[in-house]
């Protein structure tokens, strides 16, 4: 047994031991076979490890940060109200760009009356379903780069139809159309306006800005036939159809269904995209619906009774 040197302190003993034990290992490491060399390479596969976990823990964090950054910056853009449909233009500004294509329409836009004259005879449900393809009407011209300049005619405050409005349509009393108790004629000299209704004679060929296209408000629920025809004759103006027999033809269907009677919101669609491209074929392609049993006819030639007046189809 080995005896330290009395001058040698507890505590130089306890360091020394200290020190023992570090040569100890640090002797151990240089064993070449046996466990200490197989603890070497389980506390470096363990520091490997952590190191891995630490790694994987960073890049994570590092993910996470993005992902929150992301989110907060889409927060700040829907708050600021970034339009989804194009990112670069903010809601506020395509609100600003519809509101002055509005105002624009009151002074240059082509002029349509919705002829709300005739809906005593309606059923409540179908006073609510003329409601809503209202509503439809206003988001389609809102929508559009050349809007119509509106105006509800025939329009009485107490009426069930005004309520329904007011009822069903968010902001309808904000509505940039004309709302007036008055009838069209009210308005607009006779010989200015023009019908619409499916029962005419002659087909519409184009729409012109001297001219005020009228929509009969009505929805056919329980199809009463030429009531729109016979309003038109009543007030002795001009009529005029869709040109669907000029564009269309019948389509084959298990119901052997074919109607040409629209509803005034998709009449309205397809005057306006005829408005704005000067084709019937793409307005009538785009907004006539599919269950209506019609189609565009395949041949692209322009009706032979074509006036020189006729748009040009693209
Ligand atoms: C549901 S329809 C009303 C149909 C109703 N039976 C009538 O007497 O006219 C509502 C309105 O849309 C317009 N409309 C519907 N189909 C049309 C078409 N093929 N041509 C022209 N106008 C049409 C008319 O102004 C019509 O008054």
């Amino acid at each position: 047994m080995e005896h330290f040197p009395s001058e040698i302190s507890e505590t130089q003993l306890y360091g020394v031991s200290e020190l023992m034990d570090l040569l100890h290992i640090d002797v151990e490491t240089d064993v070449v076979d046996g466990r200490p060399e197989r603890d070497d390479a389980l506390c470096s596969k363990n520091v490997l490890r952590k190191q891995r976990h630490w790694e994987r823990q960073l890049a994570a964090k590092k993910i996470k940060r993005k992902e929150e950054k992301q989110r907060r910056k889409l927060n700040r853009e829907q708050e600021s109200g970034a339009c989804t449909d194009h990112p670069q233009v903010t809601k506020r500004v395509m609100k600003a760009i519809t509101k002055e294509r509005l105002v624009e329409a009151q002074s240059t836009g082509l002029k349509l009356c919705i002829d709300l004259s005739m809906t005593d005879c309606m059923s409540d449900k179908e006073i609510s379903r003329l409601a809503g393809q209202l509503r439809r009407l206003y988001g389609s011209n809102k929508k559009a780069t050349r809007p119509f300049h509106l105006h509800l005619t025939d329009l009485r405050e107490d009426s069930r139809l005004y309520k329904e409005c007011i009822r069903m349509n968010d902001g309808f009393l904000n509505y940039m159309v004309e709302i007036t108790e008055e009838s069209c004629l009210d308005l607009f000299p006779p010989e200015t306006v023009v019908y619409l209704t499916p029962d005419a004679e002659e087909a519409l060929e184009t729409v012109d800005a001297d001219k005020v296209y009228v929509l009969g408000g009505l929805v056919d629920e329980s199809i009463q036939k030429k009531l729109s025809l016979n309003r038109a004759r009543e007030l002795s103006v001009h009529t005029a159809r869709l040109p669907i027999d000029e564009y269309m033809v019948k389509k084959n269907n298990v119901k052997n269904f074919h109607s040409k009677i629209l509803a005034v919101n998709q009449v309205f669609d397809i005057l306006l995209t005829f408005s704005e491209t000067g084709s019937w074929i793409q307005a009538l392609q785009t907004w006539f619906p599919l269950g209506k049993g019609y189609v565009v006819s395949s041949n692209d030639s322009p009706p032979l009774h074509a006036s020189s007046q006729m748009h040009q189809e693209n």
